[in-house]
């Protein structure tokens, strides 16, 4: 059981931008993929939510191939994304932008609805229900973002730089989100990040993604701690 993207290629046009990527989530692990502006951490997100071809490789969901699916069909199995920038409707409430989450994971409503749980600690989310998603703060935006990706029942879950824009005070909060998120669901997160730090201090595993490829994996905290991590990608010499 997990999700696995095996030797993927896929990009833009005539360009490839991923040459040959492959990684796992696996059920209810956080799994970083960190790397700088432009390394094509959005197009690995882009390409596996399906709103990118794959050229070459496969991507499955618990063995089952999800590589041609439309992103809609793959949401239904349980494959959501948070996209870079958030992305709400911004003429709708609150509310109603979380009931667009919910439409997306149609058929996938057993159990208990997590959605509830995390409006439970984040209440700031109920305080503003009626409001028009436009004017929330960024950081109220993102988490609007992730309980509407959560409303949608999600296995694996892909978040792409959450903490894009926001002060370090407000990533703070949207991780604490995260990771209730993955508490409340279960879901294997990938978090992708340009905040390096931070990403790897949340996570259990990570890969760091340059010019299209992986350019190392492993252990989360172990990455945090190496010299030429630090150096290459968290701008610490
Ligand atoms: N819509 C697009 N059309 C053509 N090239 C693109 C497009 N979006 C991104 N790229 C290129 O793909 C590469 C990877 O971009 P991206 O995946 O957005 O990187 P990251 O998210 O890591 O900053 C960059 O060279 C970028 O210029
Ligand atoms: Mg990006």
């Amino acid at each position: 059981m997990s999700l696995v993207v095996d030797t993927i290629e896929s990009g833009y046009d005539r360009a490839p931008i991923l040459t040959g990527v492959s990684l796992r989530v696996d059920p209810g692990e956080m799994v970083a993929v960190v790397g700088s502006n432009g390394a094509g951490k959005s197009t690995l997100v882009r390409t596996i939510s399906g709103l990118l071809a794959v050229r070459s490789g496969a991507i499955t969901v618990d063995d089952v191939a999800i590589t041609k699916l439309a992103p809609e069909r793959r949401a239904r199995r349980g494959v959501v994304m948070v996209p870079e920038g958030r992305k709400l409707f911004p003429q709708l409430t609150v509310g109603e932008n979380i009931a667009m989450g919910r439409r997306a994971g149609r058929g996938r409503t057993s159990g208990e609805d997590p959605v509830d749980a995390l409006l439970d600690t984040f209440t700031i989310l109920r305080e503003r229900w009626g409001q028009q998603a436009s004017l929330l703060s960024g950081g109220e935006q993102q988490m609007v973002a992730l309980v509407r990706a959560v409303a949608a029942r999600p296995r694996y879950l892909l978040l792409d730089e959450p903490s894009l824009g926001l002060s370090p005070l407000k990533t703070l909060e949207v991780f604490q989100l995260i990771e209730l998120v993955r508490e409340r669901t279960g879901a294997g997160i990938l978090l992708v990040e340009q905040m390096a730090d931070q990403a790897l201090a949340a996570s259990d595993r990570a890969y760091v993604l340059e010019h299209g490829k992986v350019a190392m994996e492993g252990d989360a905290a172990t990455l945090r701690a190496s010299d030429e991590i630090r150096r290459a990608y968290l701008g610490v010499a």
